[in-house]
């Protein structure tokens, strides 16, 4: 059975090795001040005592106010399909409203357009995009809710 709850340290090494398996692009470190600094918006999947999933989600002052921001989703291959995903985005949509903030936004590569419609399905619309935004060089597609 698979549960979703709050990222805990012990969490660490298995989020890293999901983030090397679908990204490899973030520093390992990068996680853990996201945890330090939004403990209440990281959370995993787990199935039998190991993480399967994981969504950092992180708290930003920008130009108009406080607004919310997931930084970084992902399944492990063999439990995707399976709505993992989508327990993990309802659970940090549930605690950005529980801080009383609506404004959601997020970033996704221009080619991954399976994500784009995992996003919509959860009510994401595309607001623009960020030219040259990733490190290789590759344009971001900018989504939000609201
Ligand atoms: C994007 C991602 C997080 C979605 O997670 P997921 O667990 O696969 O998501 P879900 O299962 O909730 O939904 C995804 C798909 O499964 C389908 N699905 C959902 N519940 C299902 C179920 N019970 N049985 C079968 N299929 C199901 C959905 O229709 C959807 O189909 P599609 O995306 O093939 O069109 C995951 O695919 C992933 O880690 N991708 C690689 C990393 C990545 O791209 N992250 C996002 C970067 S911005």
């Amino acid at each position: 059975m698979i549960i979703i709850r709050r990222f805990k340290p012990r969490d660490f090494a298995g989020v890293i090795e999901i983030e090397h398996e679908q990204f490899s692009e973030h520093d390992p470190y990068l996680y853990m001040s996201l945890y330090e600094l939004n403990e209440d918006t990281f959370f995993v999947a787990e199935d039998r005592g190991s993480v399967v999933g994981f969504v950092a989600g992180m708290t930003a002052v920008g130009e108009h106010g406080v607004y919310c921001r997931v930084f970084s989703i992902a399944v492990r291959d063999a439990y995707q399909g399976l709505g993992v995903g989508t327990q993990l985005m309802k659970g940090v949509i549930a605690a950005f409203h529980q801080k009383k903030i609506r404004d959601i936004i997020l970033e996704v590569r221009n080619h991954n357009l399976r994500a784009v419609r995992f996003y919509q399905r959860l009510g994401f619309v595309v607001t623009g995009m960020e030219y040259g935004y990733y490190r290789d060089g590759e344009d971001a597609i900018i989504m939000r809710q609201r």
